[in-house]
């Protein structure tokens, strides 16, 4: 079923307006945590962008749950459309103050480094000002971050983009390989997000937890 999205009528004053960009790395799991952490946060609100694999790996369910909506390829293709219908994907790059790519898959990567834009989440990237602060957290494989093409990908997306890099981490892996490669802790994305942008809690939320 499509639905509709208008920048203009979903902005709201005094609010930071982040997106969401889920992949296809298990790490997507934690999507409905960072979405439900920020959200107790004062002036938050949220919209998910999730790659068709990424949504293997949780239930879109629980981001509604949280007070979100999340928006798949679908959505961007309607049959009727007319000349001057709202277009998904750059009507959510005029609502976003911030975008996070949480997880950013090597695949996801990949695309954007060379400027793909053949789903939902590629396109508003593609359409995104400069200006908008877009952070990247990457979660693959160890072989895949340590994949000579994943520097360079990287190195494209900080120096000719100009998004920001944080991580992956060390850690065992949900492949079972221990090494570098997992994706940022949810809680420190949060904290990221709520450092930068000086996010005050809402009165009685509580601190989030796995
Ligand atoms: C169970 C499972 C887990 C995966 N985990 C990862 C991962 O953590 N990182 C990654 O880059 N790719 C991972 N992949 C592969 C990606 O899902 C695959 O490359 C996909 O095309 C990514 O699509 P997307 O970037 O459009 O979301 C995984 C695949 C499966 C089946």
């Amino acid at each position: 079923m499509s639905r509709n999205f208008v920048a203009a009528e979903e902005r709201k004053d005094g609010y930071l307006h982040i997106v969401l960009i889920t992949t296809g790395s298990v790490a997507s799991v934690k999507a409905p945590l960072i979405v439900s952490e920020l959200l107790q946060h004062k002036n938050v609100s949220i919209q998910v962008v999730a790659s068709k694999n990424s949504l293997v790996f949780y239930d879109p369910r629980a981001i509604e749950a949280a007070g979100s909506r999340v928006w798949v390829d679908e959505d961007e293709w309607q049959a009727n459309y007319r000349i001057g219908d709202p277009i998904l994907h750059i009507e959510l790059r005029r609502w976003a103050d911030l975008v996070l790519i949480a997880p950013c898959s090597a695949n996801t990567l990949s695309k954007i480094a060379h400027g793909s834009c053949d789903n939902l989440a590629t396109s508003l990237l593609r359409a995104l000002a400069p200006t908008t602060p877009t952070y990247v957290f990457p979660a693959m494989n160890t072989m895949m971050y340590e994949h000579p093409l994943t520097a360079e990908h990287l190195r494209v997306v900080q120096e000719v983009i100009g998004y920001k890099v944080v991580g992956p981490i060390g850690k065992s892996l949900a492949c079972g390989d221990v090494g570098i490669g997992a994706m940022t802790d949810w809680r420190d994305i949060c904290k990221l997000v709520v450092e930068r942008f000086h996010l005050e809690k809402t009165s009685g939320a509580s601190n989030g937890t796995d």
